[in-house]
């Protein structure tokens, strides 16, 4: 399932282009609005007083700009960013280590901070209240801790999966900010961009044709993109248009609302195997064959975003939507 060519998870094929394409500074980062202003405010203010930022939190479905967002912090700042994450740190002396390694107002990055075991989340609490660890001396009875200062850092943390971080390390964060889908508008602004630093040759109702089927999401857009480049390289002289985007959209079965066979199938099969629901979530990841951790995390934000499905508390539903899209009369068991 990972062959999918929507999944808005970081995939081989990414790895050439993601980082080339990554805006820089702020100003460049398109959408999410409402987090740039308050990071406007944060990062100037923080710079005013010649202090470290506040802890930051992002969270969000994949592929949504939380990484680049990061970087861009470290920009602006004009400060060093060291990037680890989650499942990386395994023990409590490692993550005490990169903290001692930090400078004043460096930025430590920690992608899926959910991942972080809990000795090691223990030695974050006084680094990121007090900036200080205790390390303890000796062993036994004559065992005793001693507190370490650490320079003034910022915490930048990245989880896709904010249900699952604990409460004393969420409440550290100062600044907590949820990463929103993206509209055709702004995909099609970005989709415009990466054109450019490809050199292609793209009008606007191509970009809005990719934009549209990209699920909201800035990686699936620029993955896309390079879909239709060499598609539009082999058999259009390079232009790419409404139509050349259509069709190679066509060809990768991703449909106009950006639903794969993946997709259709988690609503063929609600609709086909539960009557269109409620279906519990255990139940339907055993019916699809996934599990049920990435069908919440991975498939369903769309469907739901989208108003395809409906979460009640009796399960998952499919909508009306949903029926149309597939071309069913409403309510058809
Ligand atoms: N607002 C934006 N403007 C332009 N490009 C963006 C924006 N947000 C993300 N991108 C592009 O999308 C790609 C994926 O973004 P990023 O790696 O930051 O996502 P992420 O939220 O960290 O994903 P994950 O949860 O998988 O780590 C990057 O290559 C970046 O260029
Ligand atoms: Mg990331």
């Amino acid at each position: 399932m990972n062959k999918r060519i929507i999944t808005t998870e970081f995939i081989e094929e990414d790895i050439k282009t993601e980082n080339h394409l990554r805006p820089v500074w702020l100003k460049d980062y398109i959408g999410q609005s409402k987090i740039k202003e308050v990071l406007e405010i944060y990062i100037q203010a923080a710079r005013q007083r010649d202090e470290a930022l506040d802890h930051v939190l992002f969270y969000g479905p994949p592929g949504l700009g939380k990484t680049t967002l990061a970087g861009i912090i470290a920009n602006e700042m004009g400060v060093h960013m060291k990037v680890t994450s989650g499942p990386a740190i395994e023990r409590p002396g490692e993550i005490a280590a990169i903290l001692n390694g930090l400078s004043q107002g460096d930025i430590l990055f920690i992608d899926e901070i959910h991942r972080l075991n809990r000795q090691v989340e223990e030695v974050l609490y006084p680094a990121m209240e007090d900036f200080a660890i205790d390390i303890v001396i000796g062993k036994g009875a004559t065992a005793r801790s001693i507190r370490l200062d650490l320079p003034q850092f910022t915490l930048i943390g990245a989880t896709t999966r904010a249900g699952m971080l604990t409460a004393p390390l969420r409440d550290r964060f100062g600044v907590i900010q949820r990463l929103e889908f993206y509209s055709p508008e702004e995909l099609s602004q970005i989709i415009l961009r990466s054109a450019d630093v490809f050199k292609m040759q793209m009008d606007e109702a191509g970009a809005m044709e990719l934009a549209r089927r990209s699920r909201g999401t800035p990686r699936l857009a620029n993955r896309l993109l390079k879909r239709v480049r060499d598609y539009a390289q082999v058999k259009y002289d390079g232009r790419v248009t409404e139509t050349v985007a259509r069709e190679v959209l066509d060809i990768l079965e991703v449909d106009r609302y950006g639903l794969d066979s993946v997709d259709r199938n988690i609503l063929w099969t609600m609709i086909e195997k539960f009557g269109g629901g409620p279906v519990g979530l255990d139940t339907l990841a055993a019916s699809i064959g996934e599990d049920a951790g990435t069908l919440e995390d991975v498939y369903e934000p769309y469907l739901l975003q989208n108003g395809f499905l409906q979460r009640t508390p009796r399960g998952r539903m499919v909508t009306p939507a949903a029926y149309r899209h597939l071309g069913l009369p409403v309510g058809e068991k």
